[in-house]
């Protein structure tokens, strides 16, 4: 029976230890299925990390041996050093980050790992813009190939290299650098750039606009971005005065008083979003456009209803954002929704990550493994 190493993510929002959202494990059963079809034994190499801390994986075990309807193997905590027989056909890894070569990019660490399998195969678009063992050095050790769930993502995300026109990019949560080189990117190309969220108080505050005592990031945008006619930004917002929710328009900047907080977009953004939205062919969407975590989800969840009405072709992303849509369960608002958050980001911004690039590689070390024995 062939072994098939199959690297997936199964970074999940958890809740008191228990998985709050499981989009990722479902998004991955129908490689997991396919190979299952094909007679493979699947091994499953998955990750999980919050705050710094890299738990266990029974949870998700426990979760896919569900959705699957079979039972899982497992291999608790770290690789062993050698290779274990299984009678599953689906067996789990413990959190792979367990093992610091893992992160380390050890390649002694990645050939005990290849050892357990005769092909690797990534759907974990998710996680392939770091330079992990399992993610860049399996596919030297391995003859290997992409799941559907990676292939989905790139092809979907790639339309946006050539949009139909108009194209509006939509903008929020946090994080300037991350962000900033998809503006450069897609200035060009997009016909609208709204930069909303936590972001959007940054570029405000960096044009002189009053933001109250919002947290704004300490960085210096370009005049080129600043001016240009082709970045939006919200023109009201939902704020906190003291215990109070107002919302405000940001101009004059007069009615933002000191001590005032812009947790979220107001109704004239989102109308303006909306009449964007109708006319456009291409919609992305990355970031949240309130903070949904103290409660402020009004412009997240009315700008999701809107796109609904557009007939564009709309993608949405982010960890955040993601959950939010899933909560408000507007999913169908959407003609793809990606699993990627760094991941989405860097490959919209570069057009590659370093797990795309090593799956296009020959798996060279095997060939020499090989040649030797
Ligand atoms: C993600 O959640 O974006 C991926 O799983 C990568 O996780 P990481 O940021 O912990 O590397």
């Amino acid at each position: 029976m062939k072994k098939v190493l199959l690297r997936v993510d199964f970074n999940v929002p958890l809740k008191n230890g228990k998985i709050a959202d499981d989009f990722r494990v479902r998004a991955s059963l129908p490689t997991i299925v396919y190979w299952l079809k094909k007679g493979a034994q699947v091994f499953l190499i998955a990750h999980l990390e919050e705050n710094g801390n890299a738990p266990h994986l029974n949870e998700a075990r426990s979760l896919l041996e569900g959705l699957l309807g079979l039972r899982v193997g497992f291999v608790q905590g770290k690789l062993p050093p050698k290779p274990l027989e299984f009678a599953e056909r689906v067996v789990l890894f413990d959190n792979i980050r367990l093992n610091p070569g893992e992160k380390a990019c050890d390649l002694s660490f990645a050939k005990t790992l290849a050892a357990w399998g005769d092909y690797y195969v990534n759907d974990a678009f998710s996680a392939s813009h770091r330079k992990h063992a399992s993610i860049v050095l399996l596919p030297e050790l391995l003859p290997h190939e992409a799941g559907f769930l990676f292939e989905k993502e790139t092809e979907n995300l790639s339309k946006f290299f050539k949009p139909d026109h108009p194209f509006l990019f939509i903008l929020g949560g946090k994080k300037f650098e991350t962000k900033e080189p998809l503006i450069s990117r897609f200035l060009t190309s997009a016909d609208a750039i709204f930069v909303g969220g936590a972001l959007g108080n940054t570029f405000l505050s960096n044009k002189g606009y009053r933001v109250g005592s919002s947290p704004v990031e300490d960085v210096q945008i370009s005049r080129y971005v600043l001016t240009n006619r082709r970045v939006l930004l919200p023109e009201d917002a939902v704020l906190l005065r003291g215990k109070k929710k107002k919302i405000v328009s940001l101009i004059p900047t007069s009615n933002i008083e000191h001590g005032d907080l812009i947790y979220d977009a107001g109704p004239q953004t989102i109308k303006t979003l909306a009449d964007l939205a109708k006319k456009a062919k291409f919609v992305l969407w990355n970031g949240t456009l309130g903070v949904c975590e103290k409660g402020f989800t009004y412009g997240t969840k009315a700008l999701a209803e809107e796109l609904g009405k557009s007939k564009a072709f709309k993608v949405v992303g982010g960890g955040d954002t993601v959950a939010a849509i899933r909560k408000f369960k507007l999913e169908k608002n959407f003609d793809f929704i990606s699993t990627g958050g760094g991941a989405m980001l860097e490959f919209l911004a570069k057009g590659t990550l370093p797990g795309i690039a090593a799956l296009s590689g020959e798996p060279r070390l095997w060939r020499e493994a090989l040649k030797k024995k």
